[in-house]
């Protein structure tokens, strides 16, 4: 008996000795000490031998497990480290090397430009009016006093997407739409920058989608004077208090009187280059005091109320402040172009 259970130990130490993954010594461990193992077989035999034989044998069966235990235990920790090691050897990761650079990204010039300007007319005490894009032919034209037949909507060409429904051509129509939410009581108080769209073939200064900034206030009294003053320090604001502005009579259905509105180049400061057209003045908006037909149409009594109206075009202002000539660069997303903007 005790020749069968040195043979076993014998067998089991090379079994280890042989092992090359953890799992093998698993194995190993489960079919010679295992419940259903050689071992336990000859424990289980013990009964049937002597009593000088038993204590013998016994010695030699524990010798034996510990060995085999102690084989497996010393044999699982070098295997660990192995493949410790070899992961370790895998995976080095080299600090001398330069790190990746993060990509910053960068505000676009139309949102710095819309930004600003709303900054200023937020320190004036308007709040920010918004409007759909998709817009009824009624918001869009007809409350603006531009019925079916009128011949300023030419001026505007439109995509229409139904009979009734157009993307809006301008942000005008917020207008109407913010006055109506006063159910005829005044002060309103409103800007509302956004896109607009127009049937126009994209060239350097057309693009058949950019941005509009619409401004409107409302209220008892209020006089041509309050439009050029406000104008007039919001030209200062943006482009420099050297600014000067100038009022055009001008035509739109939607105010009377109404102006375009210029401030002296400030590129040339005034002397006259190819930004101004050698004129010393750049259109900057369109304004005017609203019609007593669009006050009437949205609910308000132009008897008790005045108002005036502006609509600007940030793309434009953005072309002028940074120096680009072509006003598709703001839509095409080419991100070196974006890449040279900052806060
Ligand atoms: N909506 C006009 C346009 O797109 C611009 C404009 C002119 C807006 C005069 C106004 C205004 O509010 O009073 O050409």
């Amino acid at each position: 008996m005790k020749d069968k259970l040195i043979a076993l130990q014998e067998e089991a130490l090379q079994a280890i000795k042989q092992a090359t993954r953890v799992k093998d010594l698993q194995d190993t461990k489960v079919k010679y000490l295992g419940k259903k193992g050689p071992m336990t077989e000859v424990l289980r035999g013990m009964g049937k031998l002597s009593a000088e034989e038993r204590p013998v044998i016994g010695q030699v069966a524990n010798e034996v497990r510990s060995a085999i235990q102690i084989a497996i235990d010393e044999k699982q920790e070098s295997l660990q480290a192995e493949e410790m090691q070899r992961k370790l050897e895998q995976e080095t990761l080299d600090v001398t090397l330069p790190g990746m650079p993060q990509q910053v990204g960068h505000p676009h010039p139309l949102t710095l430009v819309i930004e600003e300007i709303e900054d200023f007319f937020l320190s004036m005490g308007y709040t920010i009016a918004e409007g759909p894009e998709v817009e009824s032919d009624y918001y869009n034209f007809e409350a603006l006093n531009m019925p079916p037949d009128h011949p300023a909507r030419d001026t505007q060409d439109s995509f229409y997407i139904t009979e009734e429904f157009l993307l809006r051509t301008q942000t005008s129509p917020v207008q109407p739409r913010s006055m109506e939410k006063q159910n005829g009581k005044g002060p309103l108080k409103i800007i509302c920058p956004g896109k607009v769209y127009r049937r126009d073939t994209d060239d350097a200064t057309h693009s058949h989608q950019f941005m509009q900034i619409e401004g409107m206030v409302i209220d008892r009294g209020i006089q041509m004077s309050d439009l050029k003053g406000t104008l007039e320090r919001f030209a200062k604001e943006m482009f420099g208090e050297e600014r000067d502005i100038r009022l055009r009579p001008s035509y739109f259905p939607f105010t009377e009187p109404s102006v375009e509105v210029d401030i002296s180049c400030s590129i040339c400061q005034g002397e006259g280059c190819s930004v101004c057209k050698k004129t010393g003045w750049i259109e900057i908006l369109g304004a005017g005091m609203v019609h007593p037909n669009v006050l009437k149409m949205a609910g308000f009594d132009p008897e008790e109320y005045s108002g005036f109206a502006f609509g600007m075009g940030p793309d434009r202002v953005a072309m002028l402040r940074y120096g680009i000539e072509d006003i598709r660069h703001f839509y095409t997303n080419d991100i070196r172009f974006i890449q040279q903007f900052n806060r």
